[in-house]
């Protein structure tokens, strides 16, 4: 391997530019050259790629969002479209790959290194945490933490007004966001699509929930399957007209920000064991860490879809909200 490519794919997430520092400075290390690949797939296909230095990275390891852009692409899931990312990637000099995203970049990633021979590992970026193989994904600290914040504003005005609240927050997969900070908010119910939790069951909730507590509030993950902030707002509506009900739809502030301190040192740490996995040997997997460990996991095991909702926390929810 003489030239790493490294490009962000799919939703930007907070410390993608600190694993982006951590494989250009890695690969340096290693005296490697490295190539910027800008806009993830869709700019691999169009050649968008730029020879990346010490400097290139300076100053980057605490700003939001990725320096070299992220992008959804179509033509990349045509075989068409990743034989001219391939020639794109072969006309200037990039041998191997390290690409940082969510599940849609690693399934991407699957079919091009099987296609072609170019080795390639991933590194997990993504709000969401819902990839198998890490214990968290880089951005997901960041993003709970943004979340409480707000939460934490919204229960203030709540409070005043006797109100209860519908809290929309990301996931499109996943409740994981939504279960994390409902505990650490204190929400008096949440809302995930793993747990396929129906309208009656959050009524229960509501009306085992304290008579006196002056405010509510509901955690839902933006997944369907979660229902909705609008839907589930308007069953609470239907059920309780005297609750004065408002909806707060969190969107992409949560993608948004600062890095936090937790994500900073991940995303150095799987940057690091990236360039390393690759200059070993290890192809087609993801970077991750599991138990405090950098664990590799074939791209296959690491998309698999549901996420693992750990019951203990669930547990919690019900116990605490009361
Ligand atoms: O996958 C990350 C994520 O932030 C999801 O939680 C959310 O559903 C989606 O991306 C939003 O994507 P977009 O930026 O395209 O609206």
């Amino acid at each position: 391997i003489k030239n790493i490519g490294v490009f962000t794919s799919g939703g930007d997430a907070p410390g993608m530019n600190a694993a982006i520092r951590a494989v250009v400075r890695t690969a340096l290390y290693y005296d490697l050259e490295v190539t910027g690949i800008r806009r993830g797939y869709e700019g691999m296909i169009k050649g968008e790629m730029i020879p990346m230095d010490r400097k290139s990275v300076s100053n980057i390891i605490q700003r939001g969002g990725t320096i070299l852009k992220t992008a959804r692409s179509d033509e990349f899931r045509t075989p068409e479209g990743r034989q001219i990312a391939y020639n794109q990637l072969k006309k200037n000099g990039v041998d191997a790959l390290v690409g940082i995203g969510g599940d849609g970049t690693f399934t991407g990633a699957r079919i091009f290194g099987e296609e072609f021979d170019i080795p390639i590992v991933g590194l997990p970026g993504t709000i969401d945490n819902d990839l198998q193989g890490t214990d968290f994904t880089i951005g997901y600290d960041t993003a709970i933490n943004t979340v409480i914040d707000a939460v934490d504003k919204i229960r203030d005005t709540a409070e005043s007004h006797d109100r209860l609240f519908i809290v929309e927050v990301m996931g499109r997969d996943s409740g994981l966001i939504a279960l994390r900070t409902g505990i650490a908010a204190g929400a008096e119910a949440i809302l995930i699509p793993e747990t396929k939790t129906n309208e009656n069951a959050l009524f229960d909730r509501l009306e085992r929930g304290r008579k006196d507590k002056s405010s509510k509030i509901v955690i839902v993950a933006e997944a369907e399957e979660a229902g909705g902030a609008f839907e589930i707002a308007r069953q609470v509506r239907e059920k309780y007209p005297n609750y004065d009900t408002r909806i707060s739809i969190l969107g992409h502030i949560q993608r948004g920000g600062r890095p936090s301190c937790m994500d900073r040192v991940l995303a150095s740490r799987v940057g690091v064991a990236s360039v390393e996995a690759l200059l070993a040997g290890h192809r087609n997997e993801l970077i991750g860490v599991v138990n405090n460990e950098i664990a590799y996991t074939p791209f296959d095991h690491a998309i698999k879809h549901h996420s693992d909702i750990n019951p203990n926390l669930l547990k919690i929810v019900e116990i605490l909200s009361l």
